[in-house]
Formats: structure tokens, C-alpha cells, sequence
């Protein structure tokens, strides 16, 4: 049979195979809500607007409460038959209130709702993530405060740098989702201009309220342009874009969780809520969540690309590549939440082992650094130099086997014979910590007064 909603021009229905390849209820269902939401909001507006009567209006708005309950209920019989969510629910409107149903569309286009109900969804989601963001922050901070004098060993490619301090470390991640969070505010902002009443591409002839819908609908203000409001996903990709750097970060974090908590590092232990064990090897605690963190990220990454690739060659204004929109997004939004969600749990349930780390930080002649800048600053020797001496000091502790502090004073007047017993203030780990005041710097105070102003900004 032919169409119900443009069956007018049509003498056939669609081949099985186009019907397969055209629908998206599968999948768009999850747009129910904000559809319904933005009909109701239409609605009102075209009873306000004098467009069509408060009576029609008032039946819509009722039917339309109706099918959003069937929804919410699961009693609802989606149809392939109908393509998508919008007019799934426009005809089961039309069974629930009959005739006004078909005054809903009135000066709308799927266009401008799918646009509509799709910024609304993802509005949603860039809210959910900054939740879950500032979520993972406040678990990060806790373990911060814990430990901002925990010391351990700082990497550059992952060898022994210089001691810093496990608060430290947890607050380079607290700046890294804080951009994140910040980025997601900034998206949030630019995208939040209502589509509705775009219309096809062109606007109406109708003496629509466009302020009114994106009003109702929690937007700033409607779009200024109807072409570009019914051809825009650059907010789904804003998300998209967001949601991987955030996803990046994550996937760091676990890297690093997953080489802390193995055997030869033992810096970490993750609960047992967040490990798994093995089915033949008895004593094995494995980081799974944090795998699958790392691994997850890659849908993500995967998303972006995909709708940048939808995108990049479609002429103005809608082409039906843009269904395509939804389901990377939808896959994207959900990994990125579990995967914030997991990394809370994580974050929350760890341990940090203050005993290994601190040996960790102690070896690997970790605090070389501040032998070099105590020869700057107690015997006056140009930094060059001293770098060449500590470094001639590294290979005499590494061919005696030992560590920089347990060389004795005349090993290291052996290769300058200025140095002095005071030398040994600067090699322990402690103290290579605490010295670091500068602002940003690893000291604990430096850590603690991180926290306090983090805390202080989440409130
Ligand atoms: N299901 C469609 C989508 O998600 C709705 C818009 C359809 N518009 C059209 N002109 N065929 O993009």
C-alpha cells in the first residue's frame, strides 16, 4: 500500500528492501521524549498563534501524553512501516485523537523536528557527561587529598624522571577533565538555539512563534538561519569532539591503571567490585574495567570520524545521509558514560600503595635533578656543568650498584672534590618534593592548595 503521510503522489509502496534500507525506528526510538516534547511545544504555539484551534490543540496535547505513555509503558507497536520515531507517533496520534492529529504538522517539517529532537537528546547528554565528569573530579580530589604527600616516581617515557607526589599525579587529571568539562559548557552554549520552525530549509508562510517553541523548549533563542538549522549536526559533532578528548583522558588514566596495579609496579590495588579474576589462573586480580575504558574509547574516537565523514560532502540543506547522525551518537554517548562511570568506580574504590611507590620514587637515581641544582646553588657551578658532574655521579652509583644517597662523601669527592656533606640533604625524596614550591609545582602544599581551590570552584 502506498504512504499514509505522502501517499498522495505515490501509486506504490516501497520495495521491502527500501524499507529496510530507509527506517530508522530501530534505533530513533530513543528520540520518543524529545520528539513528543517538541510537538507539544509546536502545538501550543500554533493554538497561541491563533494557526489552529485551542480545542485541536488541547486534543494533540492529550493524545500526545497518551502515546508517551504507551511508550514509556512498552506497549507502544513500533513500525518499520512508519520509518521513524516523528511519524510513528503522528500516526498513532491520528488512531488515539483522529482528525486534529493532522493539524500537528502544520507549518513543520521532519526537518526541523529531527534537528529539534535531536539537539534536545544531545543537549541531554553533554549535561549527563558533565555529571559524570565533574563526578570522576571529586573522586580524583578525595585521593588527592589523601595523598599529597604520598611520594612516587614522576615518568617521562615511562623511566624514572623526579619524585612528585600521588596528589599530584591525581590533580593532572582534574585539570585535564576540567577542560573537558569546560568544553562541554562551551558546546552546551553555542548549540543551544531551537531549529523549530525551520520547516523544510526555507521558514513558513504561516505568522509562526519561533521565540515562543525555543522558549518552551529550554533553548536561548531560535536559529537564524533555516537552511543551516535543518543542515546543521555540527552540535552533534561539537560532542562528538568533546566527548573524545574526554575519552582520550580516560584512556590514559587507564593505561596508567593498568601498568600501576600488575605485580611489577604494585602502585595500585583496584577493588574487587572493579577487577576480574581468571577461569585457570587462581591468583589473578586483572584491571578490566580499566581495559575496557581504554578500549571503549575507540567507539568514540570511531563516532567523530564517522560523522564527519556523513557530513563532509552533503549540499545544502537535508539529505537522508543525516540519518546516519543518531546512531553513532547514541553509541558514542553511552560508551563515553559508562566508560565515566567506571573510572568513578574505580577512582573511588582504589588504593594507592604508599610502600612501593615511595621505593619506586627512591630508585632509578630519581632525584639526580636535585643534586645538579644543589651544585648550582651551594658551589655556584654553572647548571651545564653540574649536569656533567651529577651525570658522571649516576654512572659511579650504577656501576657500584647503589642508589645517589648511598654513595659515600668520598665517592663524590672522587669526581668534584667540592662537594660537601650538605650534598645529602638534597637526596632524598622528601625533600626533592617539598622543595618544588613553584606554583603548579609537585610540593604538598602546592598539591593542597590545588585541591582547596578545585573544591572551592565545584562548590
Ligand atoms: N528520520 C529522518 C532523520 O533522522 C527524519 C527526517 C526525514 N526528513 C526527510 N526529508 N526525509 O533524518
Amino acid at each position: 500500500s502506498s504512504n499514509a503521510m505522502w501517499g498522495g503522489r505515490f501509486a506504490a509502496g516501497p520495495d521491502a528492501i527500501m524499507e529496510a534500507i530507509n527506517a530508522s525506528i530501530g534505533y530513533d526510538q530513543r528520540l520518543a521524549a524529545q520528539d513528543i516534547q517538541g510537538s507539544r511545544a509546536h502545538a501550543a504555539m500554533l493554538a497561541q498563534t491563533g494557526i489552529i484551534t485551542s480545542n485541536d490543540a488541547e486534543a494533540i496535547r492529550e493524545g500526545l501524553l497518551t502515546v508517551l505513555s504507551e511508550i514509556e509503558g512498552g506497549t507502544f507497536q513500533f513500525s518499520t512501516a512508519l520509518e521513524d520515531i516523528h511519524m510513528n507517533v503522528e500516526a498513532r496520534l491520528k488512531e488515539v485523537i483522529g482528525e486534529p492529529a493532522g493539524r500537528l504538522h502544520t507549518a513543520r517539517s521532519r526537518n526541523d523536528q529531527v534537528a529539534t529532537d535531536f539537539k534536545l537528546w544531545v543537549r541531554d547528554q553533554m549535561d549527563a557527561a558533565m555529571q559524570g565528569i565533574e563526578a570522576l573530579i571529586r573522586a580524583l580530589l578525595s585521593q588527592a587529598e589523601a595523598g599529597a604527600d604520598w611520594v612516587m616516581p614522576g615518568f617521562t617515557h615511562l623511566q624514572t624522571a623526579q619524585p612528585v607526589t600521588w596528589g599530584h599525579h591525581m590533580m593532572a587529571y582534574v585539570e585535564m577533565l576540567g577542560r573537558d568539562l569546560s568544553r562541554f559548557r562551551d558546546a552546551r552554549a553555542r548549540m543551544n538555539e531551537c531549529p523549530l520552525g525551520s520547516a523544510a530549509l526555507a521558514g513558513t508562510s504561516f505568522p509562526i512563534d519561533r521565540h515562543m517553541t525555543a522558549e518552551a523548549l529550554g533553548f536561548d533563542r531560535p536559529t537564524a538561519n533555516s537552511l543551516d538549522a535543518v543542515a546543521d549536526r555540527d552540535f552533534a559533532l561539537e560532542f562528538l569532539s568533546c566527548a573524545s578528548i574526554t575519552a582520550m583522558h580516560l584512556s590514559r588514566f587507564a593505561e596508567e591503571l593498568v601498568i600501576w596495579s600488575s605485580a611489577q609496579f604494585r602502585f595500585v590495588t583496584l577493588s574487587d567490585r572493579f577487577s576480574t579474576g581468571s577461569s585457570i589462573m587462581p591468583q589473578k586480580k586483572n584491571p578490566d574495567a580499566a581495559e575496557l575504558i581504554r578500549a571503549k574509547i575507540g567507539r568514540i574516537f570511531g563516532a567523530n570520524t564517522a560523522l564527519l565523514m556523513v557530513m563532509k560532502g552533503l549540499p545544502l540543506a537535508y539529505s537522508k545521509d543525516m540519518q546516519e547522525d543518531k546512531e553513532q551518537v547514541f553509541d558514542a554517548a553511552d560508551n563515553l558514560m559508562l566508560a565515566l562511570a567506571a573510572m568513578e568506580g574505580m577512582v573511588k574504590d582504589m588504593n594507592a600503595n604508599q610502600g612501593p611507590l615511595e621505593a619506586a620514587a627512591a630508585s632509578g637515581f630519581s632525584t639526580a635533578t636535585d643534586l645538579a641544582d644543589w651544585l648550582v646553588r651551594a658551589l655556584n657551578m654553572p647548571f651545564r656543568d653540574a649536569h656533567h658532574v651529577t651525570g658522571a655521579l649516576v654512572a659511579l652509583a650504577e656501576s657500584k650498584g647503589c642508589d645517589l644517597p648511598d654513595l659515600s662523601l668520598e665517592d663524590m669527592q672522587g669526581v668534584n672534590a667540592q662537594i660537601n656533606a650538605d650534598v645529602f640533604g638534597v637526596l632524598g625524596v622528601q625533600n626533592s618534593v617539598s622543595s618544588r614550591m613553584s606554583y603548579g609545582g609537585t610540593a604538598p602544599d602546592q598539591v593542597r592548595a590545588q585541591v582547596a581551590r578545585w573544591k572551592e570552584t565545584l562548590g
